[in-house]
């Protein structure tokens, strides 16, 4: 099984993906300048090229403040590119599936969101990968749209990774404690997209449609998130800081951000039986493999 991955391998997402490896199928990962969402013509020629059993959207613009001011650039990417990318895969007759994020929502619901819930993004990064959404579902195709949350890995730009580099220079790094989620393995992700994309690619009735798929666990703030990274880090000999929880007012930053994240996955696991390790036995997995390779997350 060949599987196209748009985005490169360079991303959280995408590299984690480009580095799984297993008999049965081949992960071919494109990106720039060859493969690029802003440009659609690329797109329809990277699947003709690789043929594909099913293609994965794991590129997009990411830089969630920076979207602020640049949101016609960030629109081109996340809004447009997806669309463009679905209706090449309905004329090239292959499913997709398309990343989405958890800022879809305003923070302001007491629960954990169902795919169901009205959308209302608090921010320009939001608003694009609303629209993003908006145009896999317009084009038609076969899809499976996943909504994912504070995603983190070995490699990469991530939190995890900056709190180590962080703590290599500080002793008391101050993270917020008001935002509430659950943060999101790439590897174990990885995994589990592919496991969708072999039902995809095998039974032409398998399940699409908007998706939740984060890590399991208890629910929590980034303050919490970092005491465990550097919990895991001081016990394997890594960097180490203490941490001080503060509010989001204390943190400013160019863009909003949700304060409840919380996703709830019951819909993936009913529809394709795939649920994410709870968040911090992935983490305990993430800190060996960063260990692993002598810290190095500068
Ligand atoms: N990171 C999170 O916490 C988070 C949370 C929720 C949802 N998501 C979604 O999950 C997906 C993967 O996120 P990630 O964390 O892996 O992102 P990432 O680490 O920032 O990687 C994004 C990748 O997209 C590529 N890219 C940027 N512009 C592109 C374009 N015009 N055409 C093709 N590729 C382009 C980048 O490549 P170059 O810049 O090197 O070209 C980069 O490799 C994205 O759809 C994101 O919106 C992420």
């Amino acid at each position: 099984m060949r599987i196209l991955v748009v985005g490169g391998s360079n991303g959280n997402v995408a590299g984690a993906l480009s580095r799984l490896g297993a008999p049965d199928f081949r992960i071919e990962a494109h990106g720039r300048p060859q493969v690029d969402l802003a440009d659609p013509v690329s797109l329809r020629k990277a699947i003709e090229d690789a043929r594909p059993f099913v293609v994965i959207c794991a590129g997009a613009y990411t830089a969630v403040d920076t979207a602020e001011s640049e949101a016609d650039i960030a629109m081109e990417i996340n809004g447009g590119g997806p669309g463009a990318l679905a209706r090449a895969c309905v004329d090239a007759d292959v499913p997709l599936i398309h990343l989405s994020t958890d800022y879809v929502f305003s923070g302001r619901k007491a629960g954990a969101y169902v795919e169901s819930d009205p959308t209302e993004p608090i921010n320009v990064y939001g608003r694009t990968k609303l629209e993003g959404e908006r145009g896999v579902i317009a084009a038609g195709s076969r899809h499976v749209i996943l909504r994912i949350s504070g995603v983190y890995a070995p490699r990469g730009k991530n939190f995890v990774r900056t709190m180590l580099r962080l703590a290599k220079t500080r002793e008391e790094i101050g993270v917020v404690d008001d935002q509430f989620g659950h943060p999101t393995y790439a590897p174990h992700l990885a995994q589990a997209m592919v496991a969708i994309a072999r039902r995809l690619a095998e039974d032409s009735k398998a399940p699409t449609g908007v998706f939740h798929m984060t890590g399991q666990g208890e629910i929590c703030t980034w303050r919490t998130f970092a005491e465990a990274i550097f919990e895991l880090s001081a016990e394997r000999g890594g960097p180490f800081a203490i941490v001080k929880p503060i509010a989001t007012e204390e943190y400013p930053t160019p863009a909003r951000r949700p304060a409840n994240s919380v996703l709830d996955c019951s819909r993936v696991a009913a529809a394709y039986g795939v649920t994410l390790p709870a968040w911090r036995e992935s983490l305990a997995c993430c800190i060996d493999a960063i260990a692993a390779e002598g810290w190095d997350v500068d």
